[in-house]
């Protein structure tokens, strides 16, 4: 049986991740540490919170004491690190927390798993660090260009700055130390279990509501959009069979002007465009990410199986589906915090 630490197990990716690694690998048992801030929701894990391969621990990664303790009680071959606080308008409100979190809860981590490592003899049978990152990292592009593994990270927002330091410090233990460390840098996700801050589901949810759909700005901004199980896969296989020390970039081939994908989710869910409102622009708002994936296509065989207009589809009726799961997320604070980003709209 395969000890793997999941961090951050509860969100959006890292709930999506869990369920696919259950179901397709047998020797598995994970480990998923996560502080269920308002981003995470054990909801996401009710079908298998009593599988004897799944333990869920309440927890902070900045918390040396509580990781090393789960190093120390089972033998772990793998960390999966997801924890993050991910939203970037919430991260031009405070940066703190995505210090906090990011970059200071990823060298605990870090330090936790180096330990380990060192205890079980250093390079013949380590610990797997996996940072799962963003192609955010890489800043923003012009029309044209597509981000490698190779172009130089300039992050703009604090939360992608918060990510790359993160990142840094992957490869930093990985230089220094030898550690076998992997980072993976995706596209923007859809799919279920997103909470409804993000594009997507928070303008399912306003068309369900029929609340107005805040654009910012001129609604050109382009995405490169990947559903979360091709995300997942892509994870699994870096995680059995990536490099070293190697970052892989995953993406979608898939780019789309805001928009669009807002007018695709008014046609989905029979509502009227004229729901869509134009609100002031995110600051610093990055023009457009795309993803040149051809390194984890050519090297370790991974390619998307979901095409985003079938994915899009699943994608929206499982949320017209799952009203109590958004009920149950957007209870909480998640009203005030809308009233604060989007007042009247
Ligand atoms: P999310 O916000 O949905 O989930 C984050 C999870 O981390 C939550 O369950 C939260 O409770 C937990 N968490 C936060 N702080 C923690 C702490 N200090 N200790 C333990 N747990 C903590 O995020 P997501 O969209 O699932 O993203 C997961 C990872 O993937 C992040 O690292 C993000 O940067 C990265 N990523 C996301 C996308 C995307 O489109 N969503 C794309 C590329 C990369
Ligand atoms: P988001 O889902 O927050 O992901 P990211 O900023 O990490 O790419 O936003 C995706 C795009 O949608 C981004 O260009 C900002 C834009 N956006 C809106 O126009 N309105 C909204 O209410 C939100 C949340 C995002």
């Amino acid at each position: 049986m395969k000890n793997i630490i999941v961090t951050g197990g509860a969100g959006f990716i890292g709930s999506n991740f869990i369920h696919l690694l259950l179901s397709e690998r047998r020797d598995v048992h994970i480990i998923n540490i996560d502080l269920l801030t308002y981003a995470g929701n054990l909801e996401n894990l009710a079908d298998i919170e009593k599988d004897d391969r799944y333990t869920f621990i309440k927890g902070d990664i900045c918390d040396k004491a509580l990781i090393s303790s789960v190093f120390e009680r089972w033998d772990i071959s793998a960390v999966i690190n997801f924890a993050a606080e991910s939203h970037v308008d919430r991260s031009i409100v405070s940066a703190e927390p995505f210090v906090r979190t990011n970059v200071c809860g990823t060298q605990n981590l870090l330090d936790c798993a180096k330990a380990a490592w060192q205890r079980n003899g250093g390079f013949t049978d380590g610990v797997r660090f996996l940072q799962v990152s963003t192609d955010e990292v890489y800043g923003a592009l012009g029309k044209t260009g597509y981000f490698t593994e190779t172009t130089p990270i300039s992050p703009n927002s604090p939360y992608s700055a918060s990510k790359a330091a993160a990142d840094l410090l992957v490869t930093a233990y990985n230089h220094t130390y030898g550690m076998p460390t992997l980072i993976t840098r995706c596209s923007n996700n859809y799919g279920p279990y997103q909470f409804p801050e993000k594009l997507i589901p928070l303008m399912i949810n306003n068309c369900m509501n029929d609340r107005p759909l805040p654009v910012y700005g001129d609604g050109m901004q382009v995405r490169d959009w990947l559903h979360v199980e091709d995300h997942c896969r892509a994870i699994l296989t870096v995680l059995e069979k990536g490099k070293v020390g190697e970052v892989y970039n995953v993406g979608g081939n898939n780019e789309r002007a805001n928009i669009e994908i807002v007018k695709m989710i008014i046609a989905a869910t029979g509502k009227d465009e004229s729901l869509i409102t134009h609100v002031k622009d995110r600051l610093g708002h990055d023009r457009r990410y795309a993803i040149d994936s051809t390194k984890i296509q050519t090297q370790l065989g991974w390619k998307p199986q979901i095409d985003f207009e079938s994915g899009m589809k699943s994608t929206i009726q499982w949320y017209l589906d799952n009203t109590a799961w958004i009920e149950s997320v957007t209870s909480g604070d998640y009203m005030k915090y809308y009233e604060r980003m989007y007042g009247g709209n």
